[in-house]
């Protein structure tokens, strides 16, 4: 078989790394058909972690990359805390990369992450033998080419960003159109040169019509409200909900790539029929009208 190129190519400095506007998000992933549909899809990269599905999204795509060999687009991972005891030391982010490689089949990946490092403190992190130490040495070992840093809490971020330690970024819930708290995030990275993504841009669903839930709460009235009122705004420019809230982190020039959960082969046909769609510019100040989102996020 041979793959065609991912669509909008964006190419990264220092490593062979190819990503399009969007890449694949696996966090329920156990299914190795659908992993194949997603690394021979139309986007640069799929996006997992050791701790996704208790390990069984990596399987998957393990499984469907044992088939599919090199003809495949690239996997980007993340080092997670040991189950149970959190713990998150140089020696766990060596040990998770090594677990997240044999489930996955591969000897290395070009991109990983840090994830989720909330059972450590910034001190931990940062001190000697701790998860950032772990996370230099698989660099300058040339074990990947790029690291990141992967997680929600915009305080916590920007530490992990103003560090100058990292390569990349992933927030989540916070570049959308209920909650853009992370622009400073994402402006700190952009001044820094750092790989930009943004992940969950229908906030977990509820942007998406699945569900009320918002970053993985229940939403309040009024943050419902607002959104059934965002939903007639989008209607009366002819585009649903979820197209806008695709759109508005893609057209993000901060942004290199917005990563989005699928759960099956038909939510990928249509996402890439919603990257196609041309958006009005017309919607964009029209959903500025109806004024900020009441988000529950609050860090
Ligand atoms: N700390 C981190 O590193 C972190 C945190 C959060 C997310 N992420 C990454 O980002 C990815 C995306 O996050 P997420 O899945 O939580 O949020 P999301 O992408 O905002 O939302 C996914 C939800 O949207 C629905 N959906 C997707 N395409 C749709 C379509 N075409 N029409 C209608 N509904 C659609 C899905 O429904 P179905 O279930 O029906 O398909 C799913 O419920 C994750 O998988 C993960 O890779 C990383």
């Amino acid at each position: 078989m041979t793959l065609n190129d991912p669509v909008e190519p964006r190419t990264l400095p220092g490593t062979d790394l190819v990503l399009s506007p969007i890449t694949l998000g696996t966090s329920p992933l156990n299914d190795p058909a659908l992993a194949e549909a997603m690394l021979t899809g139309p986007y640069g990269a799929v996006d997992t972690s050791n701790a996704y599905a208790a390990g069984e999204s990596e399987t998957a795509l393990g499984v469907a990359i044992g088939r599919l060999g090199s003809e495949r687009r690239a996997v980007i991972t993340k080092t997670d805390a040991e189950p149970g005891t959190g713990r998150f030391d140089r020696d766990r982010v060596l040990r998770s990369y090594e677990e997240s490689l044999a489930r996955l089949g591969l000897d290395r990946v070009q991109l990983l992450h840090l994830h989720d490092p909330y059972s450590i403190s910034i001190k931990e992190a940062f001190g000697p033998g701790g998860a950032v130490e772990g996370m230099r040495e698989l660099k300058e070992q040339g074990a990947v080419d790029l690291i990141g840093i992967a997680a929600g809490r915009n305080s916590l971020m920007i530490e992990y960003v103003s560090s100058g330690a990292f390569d990349a970024v992933l927030s989540h819930n916070r570049y959308t159109l209920i909650d853009r708290s992370a622009t400073p995030l994402f402006e700190e990275a952009a001044r820094r040169d750092m790989i930009i993504f943004n992940a969950a841009p229908f906030g977990g669903g509820l942007l998406a019509g699945r569900g009320t839930r918002y970053a993985y709460q229940e939403s309040s009235a009024d943050l419902l409200d607002w959104v059934s009122r965002a939903e007639a705004v989008c209607t009366e420019h002819g585009v649903p909900l979820t197209t806008a809230a695709l759109h508005f982190s893609l057209r993000s020039p901060l942004i290199h790539s917005t990563v989005v959960g699928v759960g099956s082969a038909e939510r990928l046909e249509q996402l890439e029929r919603m990257r196609a769609t041309e958006v009005p510019d017309g919607l964009w100040t029209a959903l500025d009208g109806l004024g900020p989102a009441p988000s529950t996020v609050t860090d």
